[in-house]
C-alpha cells in the first residue's frame, strides 16, 4: 500500500526531494528505491471495484503468457465495457440529454507511437476495440460519430441498444428534475400529494457522472500499451466530446518512459493536456505518483488566477517503465484507488488526495 499523504505532505514531500528534481532529472536515492519496487508486466485500471479486478485479472492472463500489453489491454478494458452495472463506460453507461448514449474511446501503441479514437460512437458495446482498429488498421487518428459507426460496421461489430433499464431510468429522473417550467414529472395537481420522491425513491440522486476508465499496461518485452474508455458526461449536449478519446489528455503512451490517463471532468484534461504532462514529468524524473499529483496541481495553479475556489474532479493514473504505480484525484474525502495486478499478485493501491477538504 502506499502511504496516503495529505496536500500538505504533498508539498512537504516535493520540498525534501528539491526543486531540483523539477528542473533536473537527476534521480535521488528515494526514488532509485521507489523504481525498484516496481514490476513488469504489469496491468492496471483506474476501476477498483470487482469489475476492475476481473478486468486486470483477464489481462493478466495474456501478459503472463507472453502476449502483448495491446491485447492484455483491450481484453481487459472490454470487460468494463460490458458490464450492465457499470453507469460510466460502454454498456449500460449513462445517455446524453436526448437519451442517447455516446461512447469515446482511445488507444496507444508505446512501442510504434500509434494511436486510434473514437468519440460519440452509437451502438457499439465495446468502443476500445473500434479504437484499437483505427489504430492498426487506419492512417487516422480519430474517428466520430456516424463515420465511427460506419467503420465499426465495416469490421463487423454488432449493433445493439446500449441503453439498459437502469440508466434509462436514471435520465428520465434527471428529465423530469430538470426544470420546474417545462411539463415533465408528475402532473402539477398532484405534486403536494404524490411527492416525486416517492417514485425515484430506490433511485440514486441525480448528479453529473464524469466517470470513465483508463487501462494500462506493460507486457514481458517492456512494450506499453493503454486505453481510455467512457460514456462521458452524463447528460452532456449531443455531440459533446470529452478528453478520453483525445490523445494527450485521457490517454499518453510513451515506450521510453510510461503511460498515464485520466477520469474525471473532461474540460479541464483537455485544456491541460494532463496525460502527455504526466509522461513528460516522468521522463524528468518524477515517479507516477509525483506526476500524477503533478498535474492536478498545474490545473488548479491555472484556476487560481480565475477562479481561486474551483477544484475540478480529476482522478489521474499513471505507470512508468519499470512497473510503478501513480494515482491522485483533486479533492473529496475518498482516497482514490487503482487496481493492480503483476507478479505480486492483485491490489489495490491507494492514492492520494490533493485537495482533501474541498
Ligand atoms: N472524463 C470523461 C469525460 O469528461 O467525458
Amino acid at each position: 500500500m502506499k502511504k496516503h499523504f495529505t496536500r500538505r505532505d504533498f508539498f512537504f514531500k516535493t520540498a525534501g526531494i528539491g526543486t531540483g528534481a523539477f528542473l533536473f532529472p537527476g534521480l535521488s536515492t528515494s526514488l532509485i528505491q521507489e523504481r525498484q519496487r516496481g514490476s513488469i508486466p504489469v496491468i492496471v485500471t483506474s476501476h477498483f471495484n470487482e469489475t476492475g479486478k476481473n478486468a486486470v485479472e483477464a489481462g493478466w492472463e495474456i501478459l503472463q503468457s507472453g502476449g502483448s500489453a495491446v491485447d492484455a489491454v483491450e481484453k481487459a478494458a472490454n470487460i468494463i465495457e460490458i458490464d450492465p452495472e457499470d453507469n460510466t463506460v460502454g454498456y449500460g453507461g449513462l445517455p446524453n440529454e436526448k437519451g442517447v448514449v455516446q461512447l469515446d474511446a482511445s488507444f496507444m501503441d508505446g512501442k510504434t507511437y500509434s494511436a486510434g479514437a473514437v468519440a460519440c460512437l452509437e451502438n457499439i458495446k465495446t468502443p476500445s476495440s473500434v479504437a484499437r482498429l483505427v489504430m492498426e488498421r487506419t492512417d487516422h487518428v480519430l474517428l466520430t460519430g456516424e463515420g465511427a459507426l460506419e467503420f465499426a460496421r465495416a469490421w463487423g461489430f454488432k449493433e445493439e441498444n446500449l441503453l439498459t433499464d437502469k440508466a434509462r431510468k436514471i435520465w428520465l429522473r434527471w428529465k423530469e428534475e430538470l426544470s420546474q417550467s417545462d411539463d415533465w414529472g408528475v402532473p402539477e395537481h398532484l405534486q403536494d400529494i404524490e411527492k416525486k420522491e416517492s417514485y425515484w425513491r430506490d433511485f440514486p440522486d441525480i448528479e453529473h457522472w464524469y466517470g470513465t476508465t483508463n487501462v494500462l499496461a506493460i507486457d514481458r518485452n517492456g512494450n506499453i500499451a493503454g486505453c481510455t474508455t467512457t460514456s462521458g458526461l452524463s447528460f452532456k449536449l449531443n455531440g459533446r466530446v470529452g478528453d478520453s478519446p483525445i490523445i494527450g489528455a485521457g490517454l499518453y503512451v510513451d515506450n521510453e518512459v510510461g503511460a498515464a490517463g485520466a477520469t474525471g471532468r473532461g474540460e479541464d484534461v483537455i485544456k491541460s493536456c494532463a496525460s502527455y504532462f504526466i509522461v513528460l514529468r516522468m521522463k524528468e524524473g518524477r515517479t507516477p505518483q509525483q506526476a500524477c499529483e503533478d498535474a492536478l496541481q498545474m490545473i488548479t495553479d491555472r484556476y487560481k488566477k480565475v477562479n481561486p475556489g474551483f477544484f475540478p474532479s480529476e482522478k489521474f493514473i499513471a505507470i512508468n517503465k519499470f512497473g510503478e504505480t501513480g494515482c491522485a484525484t483533486m479533492k473529496g474525502s475518498r482516497i482514490p484507488q487503482m487496481s493492480v495486478r503483476n507478479t505480486k499478485g492483485f491490489s489495490r493501491i491507494d492514492g492520494t488526495i490533493l485537495y482533501p477538504g474541498k
